[in-house]
């Protein structure tokens, strides 16, 4: 049976680099690995009163409800002032709540971060990590993916454009892929 991944994409701009970046990496993963895109961008903003009044917004239980049912989550995602996307937090908040139901807990996670600078990411990759590392989502260690001077890799058609940048991605799907088999 393959296992089935969660794909939280970090920007919600339509000509992201991230997205792209993301389907490609779908599209380079093994066939053990099925995946589905969790869109985070209509999750309102964590408020714990409406969780205590039972009355959580429509999007948090649809994106709950999608997450439990996954055995792993891929996060791609843009750094955004040398920490992660809000958008990519508030995912974190909403699934790890209400107390006692996180949908992070024991989760095969992978992140990969990219930017149009050098760094790649490198400072919203590792906020990532905590947040879920402290969530006992199982994080994986490495490889590490932080892909610098994206928008160079990416053709017109928005695919890869270099057999390099298609190597290092396949190898970070296919470590992915064993350690989701090894954790779950
Ligand atoms: C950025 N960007 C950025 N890049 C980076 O490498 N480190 C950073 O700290 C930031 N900070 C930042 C803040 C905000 C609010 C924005 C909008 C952008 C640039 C960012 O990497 C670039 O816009 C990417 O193209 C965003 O990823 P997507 O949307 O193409 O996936």
């Amino acid at each position: 049976m393959p296992k089935k991944i969660a794909v939280l994409i970090g920007s919600l701009r339509k000509d992201s680099i991230n997205r792209k970046l993301a389907q490609e990496m779908i599209a380079l993963a093994p066939s053990s690995l099925e995946f589905e895109v969790a869109e985070i961008g209509d999750l309102a903003l964590y408020n714990q009163d409406l969780d205590d009044a039972g009355t959580p917004p429509a999007p948090w239980t649809r994106f709950r409800e999608q997450l439990a049912k996954v055995d792993g989550v891929l996060i791609v995602s843009p750094e955004y002032n040398r920490t992660m996307p809000a958008s990519v937090k508030n995912a974190i908040d909403v699934g790890s709540r209400p107390w006692g139901k996180s949908i992070w807990n024991g989760k095969a996670i992978a992140i990969a971060t990219a930017s149009p600078g050098g760094v790649g990411g490198f400072g919203a990759n590792h906020n990532i990590r905590q947040a879920l590392v402290t969530l006992n989502g199982v994080v994986m260690p490495s490889p590490e993916a932080y892909i610098g001077n994206a928008a160079n890799l990416l053709g017109p058609d928005g695919r890869i454009n270099n057999d390099q940048t298609r190597e290092v991605l396949a190898k970070f799907v296919n470590a992915f892929a064993a350690w989701t088999e090894k954790n779950t």
